[in-house]
């Protein structure tokens, strides 16, 4: 299969999906645009992962600072969430797609909150992939309802202080099921983390393309497997050991 090693496929793959607006800019065109066609490219990929026998596919859409950015744009990118949302779940039931979101949900239009809500339920029994969509999601606001859901633990006295650990904190996470993603892409060339996934990316792979994301490509995905594939992973121990 394109020359992939099959037992070697990244179990759970996250994207940073960045560089629509200089997509739409390059063309003269409305950064909305740009995110539009990004959709699509998402689309494509979670279609290609399911294909490459990827479990899990995280995929950034909208970030907890992204509120920052002009009204028009904010409104616009929820517009199209609920609109993809609703117009891709029978193509995602049809592909075994299940769909979780990993966000504060309840700060979002409750007409979004009330279409995600609809494709978690009604894609609950699927298993070929998971498409987890990381919506007003931050990786620090994160981080920060796990240690208030620890706080109130320790309150209610089920638990010590002292029982505070990593595996109790990796139990408050929104998602605790998933494994930790193997492999981290981000498009557009931006060599940073932007509050994605702070807590399960300790011992991602980071591979960062040009590409901008609604450019990105089944070949591209293909790529970026191929390259991790390529890497030996420690998780700070010696390579005879890992
Ligand atoms: C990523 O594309 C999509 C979101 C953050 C919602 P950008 O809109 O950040 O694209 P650039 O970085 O301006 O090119
Ligand atoms: C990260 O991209 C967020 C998403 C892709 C949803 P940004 O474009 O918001 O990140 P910065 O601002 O360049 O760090
Ligand atoms: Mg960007």
């Amino acid at each position: 299969m394109e020359e992939l090693d099959p037992q070697r496929i990244p179990q759970h793959i996250a994207v940073i999906m960045d560089g629509n607006g200089r997509w739409a800019r390059r063309r003269g065109l409305p950064r909305l645009e740009g995110h539009r066609q990004g959709y699509k490219t998402l689309k494509s990929v979670v279609i290609a992962a399911a294909e490459l026998n990827v479990k899990v596919l995280t995929a950034y859409t909208f970030s907890s600072e992204n509120w920052r950015r002009p009204k028009a744009e904010v409104s616009g990118l929820m517009r199209l969430i609920r609109y993809a949302a609703r117009a891709e779940l029978d193509e995602m039931k049809r592909q075994g797609v299940r769909i979780i979101v990993s966000g504060r949900m309840h700060e979002l239009p409750k007409s979004v909150q009330k279409q995600l809500d609809e494709d978690i339920k009604a894609t609950a029994g699927n298993s070929r992939i998971i498409l987890n969509i990381a919506v007003n999601y931050g990786g620090r606001v994160e981080i920060v309802d796990a240690a208030r859901r620890a706080a109130e633990m320790v309150q209610r006295g089920e638990i010590e202080p002292a029982q505070i650990d990593e595996d109790l904190l990796s139990s408050l996470m929104y998602h605790p099921e998933l494994p930790d993603p193997d492999l981290l892409i981000r498009t557009a060339g931006e060599m940073r983390i932007s509050n994605f996934l702070l807590w399960q990316s300790a011992y991602t792979e980071f591979y960062v393309t040009q590409t901008l994301w609604p450019d990105f490509s089944r070949e591209d995905l293909v790529a970026a497997i191929k390259d991790y594939q390529r890497r030996t992973r420690k998780f700070g121990a010696v390579v005879e050991q890992a």
